[in-house]
């Protein structure tokens, strides 16, 4: 019997940058299955290139050569108009700064996504955003800006905002670096269980031991070679 088909399949992936000494390479032709449902964290060192993998997997850059696969699509055979559909559908993410917009409220943040014909939002996206920011209790911040709301709240509204299409698959850039300890578990604890009860994949790019050990999975990338670590 065949293995499910995987949400996220590497094969090969490698990534130069050119600069005025010549290329730099940054991945070493990396190989990786990722299941749906699935947690997963990337740890190395910094400058290993854990930003511009992540990156690759979100369709926000391409790789040098090699085939990512994400739901059975081979995204370099996409135009940038079917990345940006398939990165507006199918991925969130998540990044050490919130990004929110200043002048919108919570509630407006959350629904920016889903306006992808620039009109309102739907009822139905509208109640997702209700569910959701209940979920991570923020139901009496909604008319709240960014500005008025804490560091952990803001990555929260960041996560419901990552969220709210539905994605298959969540990416996050050090989502707890710039949050204190306690904010920091606390949105660690937040993404596994929204992983578990929304059913989305989750990768995670983390300095933090603690957070990567609630991962399934730990993969270290180092010298652009990924490995098993967990
Ligand atoms: N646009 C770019 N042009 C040239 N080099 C880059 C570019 N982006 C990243 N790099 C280099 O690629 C390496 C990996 O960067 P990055 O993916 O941000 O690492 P990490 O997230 O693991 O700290 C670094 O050496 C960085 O300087
Ligand atoms: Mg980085």
């Amino acid at each position: 019997m065949s293995s499910p088909e995987p949400l996220l399949l590497l094969e090969g992936v490698a990534k130069e940058y050119g600069t005025a000494a010549g290329p730099l390479r940054i991945l070493e032709g990396l190989s990786l299955r990722v299941g749906r449902g699935e947690s997963l964290a990337i740890v190395g060192p910094s400058g290993s290139g854990k930003s511009t993998l992540l990156q690759i997997l979100g369709t926000l850059d391409h790789a040098t050569s090699g085939r990512v696969e994400l739901a059975g699509q081979n995204l370099s055979a996409l135009d940038d108009f079917q990345l940006a559909a398939v990165r507006n559908r199918q991925i969130g993410f998540i990044f050490q700064a919130h990004h929110l917009l200043p002048q919108c409220t919570v509630l407006e943040n959350i629904l920016v996504p889903t306006l992808a014909s620039g009109g309102t939002a739907s009822a139905e996206a509208q109640q997702r955003a209700l569910r959701l920011l209940t979920r991570v209790g923020l139901q009496e911040r909604l008319g709240h800006r960014p500005a008025q709301l804490s560091g952990g709240e803001r990555q929260r509204v960041a996560v419901v905002r990552a969220l709210i299409n539905q994605p298959q698959l969540l990416l996050a850039d050090e989502p707890t670096g710039a949050l204190d300890h306690a904010s920091a578990v606390n949105l660690g604890q937040l993404l596994v269980e929204l992983n578990r009860e929304e059913g989305v994949t989750l990768i995670v790019v983390t300095h933090s031991a603690e957070l990567a050990g609630k991962m399934q999975r730990i993969l270290r990338l180092e010298g652009g070679r990924l490995m098993e670590a967990k």
